[in-house]
């Protein structure tokens, strides 16, 4: 028998949960922004999420008090910019289940930490002949580093299929692993369906048959908690701007036993041990793979935003999250013409959809002129598109201080834009 959409959106939650939105939006300056006169909807948090005033401050007092290089200087202020950079490795540690320091990297971004496995670990462990396994349900950036990769090695890309609602097919991706298997890289939460894949499973199975695996956490880490040495993987990267942080500045979990055995990245400053124009020896990781500068006042920013996400709590922030995605499901379902993309089981804040009456951009365009504020497009997951069958998708995706308010004028809106177009 078919299963409505409704019905597919698992971990139920009883009641609204116990999170007081109306105190945390108190802390987003840009929530207060007024467009026509109404304060905006911000419902695209996958894209990028607004910042709390304690990173905006966190931010501003290194600048105005702390502003130094960091694992350069004797001085005072060099001293506590290291620390400070330091902590937040730290914290990053804590906040991803690990409690080695050594294990975290700092990068741009997921992009860059995927980047980094690809040219690293992949140019050292794959050769030509070998597989590497990704999902039908990729974005960009953890297509294109692999495809970079088979080119410069003569290796071969895989892809897991999905079914119609946007879940792996877990069959098909236990036959395609063989002894080739190099690699797996796979998403936590896909941005444009909104997906939360199995990992731990992956992980097992991808581990049985000998094959490292890397997990793309961009959409994961600002809505779930993660365990990394729970789920096992080889790797995990993260955005900080995803999660309340700021941009330009990401992490790379790796394995110790991995990161020790990598060679560099990147060359510059601060990754070495000793330079001459003979040789060079490196240093050791994570500060190998950070060359040059790091983003100090990115770093100290990600760690005053996990501070923050602590202080709410992740597993209230999931609760809410998920009520607003059974609340906003079943509104959507109330809008003529409207096709859910991604209507798997188990799913994070995230609502793709087509409207029969008008394309995604257009439907973009009437909301923002409601003060509405979504994305519409492929999501850089052009496959997705493809595999439904759409150019384009508009979707809402959810952050801890979203309402169903907002998730209400959202569907007034494409109420008005099938009175326009329908
Ligand atoms: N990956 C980001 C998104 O999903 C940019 O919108």
């Amino acid at each position: 028998m078919a299963v409505s959409p409704k019905e597919r959106i698992a971990m139920p939650v009883a009641g609204r949960p116990p999170l007081d939105v109306e105190r945390i939006r108190q802390d987003f300056p840009v929530l207060r922004v007024l467009q026509r006169g109404r304060p905006i909807a911000y419902l695209d948090n996958a894209a990028t999420s607004q910042k709390p005033q304690q990173v905006i401050d966190a931010i501003y007092r290194y600048y105005s008090e702390q502003n130094a290089n960091v694992h350069r200087g004797v001085h005072y202020l060099s001293q506590q910019a290291t620390d400070l950079y330091e902590q937040a490795r730290s914290k990053v540690a804590k906040f991803v289940g690990t409690t080695v320091g050594c294990e975290i990297v700092f990068t741009r971004g997921t992009t860059e930490s995927i980047n980094l496995v690809a040219h690293s670990y992949g140019r050292q462990h794959v050769k030509s002949g070998d597989e590497i396994l990704i999902s039908h349900m990729e974005h960009h950036s953890n297509i294109v580093p692999w495809q970079m990769l088979c080119e410069q090695t003569g290796a071969h890309l895989k892809v897991i299929p999905i079914n119609d609602d946007g879940e792996l097919l877990l069959d098909e991706f236990e036959k395609l692993l063989t002894p080739r298997t190099k690699i797996v890289s796979i998403v936590h939460v896909s941005n444009a369906l909104g997906t939360i894949n199995p990992v731990k499973y992956i992980v097992d199975k991808a581990h049985a048959a000998g094959a490292v695996v890397v997990v793309d956490g961009a959409q994961a880490t600002p809505h779930l908690p993660v365990t990394v040495k729970e789920l096992g993987c080889d790797f995990y990267a993260l955005s900080g701007h995803k999660m309340y942080g700021p941009t330009g500045i990401g992490v790379l979990y790796g394995r110790a036993e991995l990161l020790e055995r990598m060679q560099p990245f990147q060359g510059g400053g601060d990754m070495i041990l000793s330079v001459t124009f003979e040789k060079t020896t490196y240093n050791h990781h994570p500060f190998r793979f950070e060359a040059g500068t790091p983003h100090i006042e990115g770093a100290i920013g990600l760690g005053a935003a996990i501070d923050y996400l602590h202080a709410v709590g992740i597993e209230k922030i999931a609760a809410h999250e998920h009520d607003l995605l059974e609340y906003g499901t079943q509104r959507l379902l109330e809008v003529d013409g409207l096709r859910l993309i991604g209507t798997a089981r188990v799913k994070a804040g995230v609502l793709g959809f087509t409207l029969a009456s008008a394309h995604p951009h257009d439907v973009g365009q009437i909301l923002d002129d409601q003060g509405v504020a979504v994305r519409a497009g492929h999501h850089c997951a052009q496959p997705v598109m493809q595999r439904f069958g759409v150019p384009a998708t508009t979707r809402a995706s959810f952050g801890m201080y979203n309402t169903r308010e907002e998730i209400d004028r959202m569907v007034d809106g494409l109420h008005e834009v099938n009175r326009i177009f329908g």
